[in-house]
């Protein structure tokens, strides 16, 4: 059964969409099979990253119409091992019935040959977004080092929490970095909400911000403008490796003594 990966955020522009194509092409690398889903129902843009462009269906199909036609909304990437479900074009959709319908589409979706499916999700605490995060095996919460972000981080972990419970299943990414002080940023954080709100978030892993990632914007004539096509040995494709490997086996990546 396919593990689902959430990766949602309190603020928007901290980097969801980068972070979970991010993990899809670097757990691919790893040989894992992938399921890219784009669930941000403000308005798609998944597929831009990964350079693709047109199609015939979408996760709204999946939606409005019967779950088990799921096979029919995936489109192979260029990358291998690395599928994706693209999202709300027009974000026509009501939260209300993405919430009723996702548990369906979930169950269907599991079942499908992958490894992992991760969902790149939107903005804020959202109904959609809870009622996916309640399923999911593990749920990323990215935030970036400013104030701003770190504030609206605080309040949607909160309120999941108050939505779902204290759960197990929450990773913070602290993206953007661009100082050990930002470094430490992850740590402060899990640690206040542990004392201060008795919340368990795991401190995941510091994402560095890199030029290398608007710079590969620059570099492409085809719809591919994506650093970890066209800059994969830059700083921060090697931050998204080894975070991947940690994640999918921590034992491998222990000091030798
Ligand atoms: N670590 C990073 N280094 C450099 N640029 C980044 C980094 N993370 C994200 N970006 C850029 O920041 C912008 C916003 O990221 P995006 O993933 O679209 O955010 P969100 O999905 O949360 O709205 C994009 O242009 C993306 O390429
Ligand atoms: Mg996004």
């Amino acid at each position: 059964m396919a593990e689902i990966w959430c990766v949602a955020s309190g603020k928007g522009g901290v980097g969801k969409t980068f972070v979970a194509s991010g993990f899809g092409i670097s757990l691919a690398k790893l040989r894992r099979k992938v399921l890219l889903v784009d669930f941000d129902i403000s308005g798609a843009n998944l597929h831009t990253v990964l350079g693709l462009k047109e199609f015939k269906k979408s996760i709204v199909d999946g939606l409005t119409s019967s779950a088990d036609g799921c096979r029919d909304m995936i489109v192979r990437s260029t990358f291998p091992n690395l599928d994706f479900i693209p999202g709300f074009i027009v974000p026509q959709l009501g939260q209300e019935l993405c919430t009723f319908k996702v548990d369906a589409l979930l169950e269907q979706l599991k079942k499908l040959d992958y490894d992992v499916i991760i969902f790149d999700l939107g903005p804020g605490a959202q109904k959609a977004n809870f009622s996916l995060m309640a399923y999911a095996n593990r749920n990323f919460i990215v935030t970036n080092c400013e104030p701003t972000s770190v504030e609206k981080t605080y309040s949607f972990v909160e309120q999941y929490v108050a939505h779902e419970g204290n759960t197990k299943n929450l990773h913070l990414l602290a993206n953007f970095c661009r100082s050990s002080q930002h470094q430490g940023l992850g740590k402060s954080l899990e640690s206040v909400l542990f004392k201060k709100h008795d919340i368990n978030v795991r401190f995941s892993a510091a994402i560095r911000f890199d030029n290398a990632v608007w710079q590969s914007t620059f570099m492409s004539t085809s719809n591919l403008q994506n650093v970890f096509a066209l800059m994969p040995y830059s700083e921060v494709c090697h931050d998204f490796y080894k975070i991947c490997k940690q994640l999918i086996d921590p034992s491998e990546l222990r000091a030798v003594s």
